[in-house]
């Protein structure tokens, strides 16, 4: 992708959003300062404003974007309110939710299948009885699981299948099709129930790599995860199609810390590095990593951490270091 024509749509969303991606929007500023930044306002908040929190025109212009990054939007529990997030994840096909969890002694990356599964939309809710329909396809799941074996492949060759075969029939036709496309992949594979996994995940990190599952069970696994590596301040994620893609961290709009100053931008950070790998800037990539580790190391924390370091004043030390030891000015 040529820099200058790069076109980053910026979405704040809801909550903590507004503030930990405008730090990691300074970052990708100061790294690529040719690139077209260009705000798109949806979000709760504008459904309190306007009665809709995502227009058809707001879905246009992020299909303008060659890249998005997203912050988090609030999803409150009504009946009849529709997710902006799933609603944008199923407009661009951001079929494959990329979230790596790495730290002392282990490198896994969960690879959540981000379309279907319990994610359907095929729902009906009554006075006694709600369903949901747990949807997945042939199509849904080989898209997936390729994902995760290129991703395997270029790793170290190991993928886990994490599913609940044992009870759900749709697990069996996701398990199935994920094995056999492992064998024609020729990557070796093996498989777990979800939710032994997700404590063995924890127990025994260093034994995972690639681990591929559906989508809630992804979105579960992930916050789980988290825990490896301090908590949900820290995982960021890559929302990636064919045609489209957003990067924003695994956590929410965090309504309980929101407007403090307090919420670590770390996981957004790695988002911005993420969306810079994407582009082909994986040196770029490496050097907000790097500056993240140093600002740690120098103390700099914020609360969720153990530190005292507010939101603003992480992503100024994470700039004073990439001034300093990345050249950048
Ligand atoms: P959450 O991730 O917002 O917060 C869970 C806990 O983690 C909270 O105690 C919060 O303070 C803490 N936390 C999260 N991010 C943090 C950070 N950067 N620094 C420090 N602490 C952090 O999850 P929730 O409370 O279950 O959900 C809140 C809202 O966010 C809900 O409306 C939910 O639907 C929405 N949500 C949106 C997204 C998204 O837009 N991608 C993702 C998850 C949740
Ligand atoms: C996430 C979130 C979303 C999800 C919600 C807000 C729709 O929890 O990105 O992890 O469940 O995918
Ligand atoms: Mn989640």
């Amino acid at each position: 992708m040529e820099d200058k024509m790069t076109r980053v749509a910026i979405v704040d969303g809801d909550g903590i959003g507004h503030e930990v991606i405008p730090v990691a929007k300074n970052v990708l500023e100061l790294l690529h300062p040719e690139y077209d930044f260009f705000p798109v306002d949806v979000g709760y908040h504008r459904w309190e404003q306007t009665g809709c929190p995502c227009a058809d025109q707001d879905i246009a212009e992020l299909k303008t974007a060659d890249v998005i990054l997203f912050g988090a939007i609030t999803t409150p529990p009504m009946k009849d309110y529709q997710s902006v997030v799933l609603r944008i994840r199923k407009a661009l096909d951001l079929y494959a939710n990329l979230r790596p969890v790495k730290g002392e002694g282990f490198d896994i990356i969960i690879v959540r299948e981000n379309t279907e599964g319990l994610y359907s939309g095929i729902e009906e809710i009554g006075t006694d009885k709600a369903t949901t329909l747990r949807v997945v396809t042939r199509k849904g799941t080989e898209r997936i699981v390729r994902s995760a074996l290129q991703l395997a492949q270029q790793r170290t060759g190991r993928l886990t299948i994490g599913h609940k075969a044992n009870v759900l029939k749709s697990d069996v036709l996701f398990r199935d099709i994920c094995v056999v496309e492992a064998q024609l992949a020729g990557v070796s594979c093996n498989d777990r129930y979800i939710d032994a996994l997700a404590l063995d995940i924890l127990q025994h990190p260093d034994r995972y790599d690639v681990v591929v599952t559906t989508n809630i069970f992804g979105d579960i696994l992930s916050d789980v995860a988290s825990y490896l590596v301090g908590g949900l301040g820290l995982v960021a994620s890559a929302n990636i199609g064919d045609r489209y893609a957003l990067f924003e961290p695994v956590h929410g709009s965090a309504p309980d810390i929101a407007g403090k100053n307090i919420a670590n931008p770390i996981a957004a950070l790695r988002s911005a590095a993420m969306l810079l790998t994407y582009c082909g800037d994986k040196e770029g990539s490496g050097c907000i990593e790097t500056a993240i580790q140093d600002v740690i190391a120098q103390g700099i924390r914020t609360h969720d951490l153990g530190g005292s370091a507010g939101t603003r004043e992480f992503g100024e030390a994470v700039i004073r270091r990439l001034r300093k030891t990345g050249g950048y000015t």
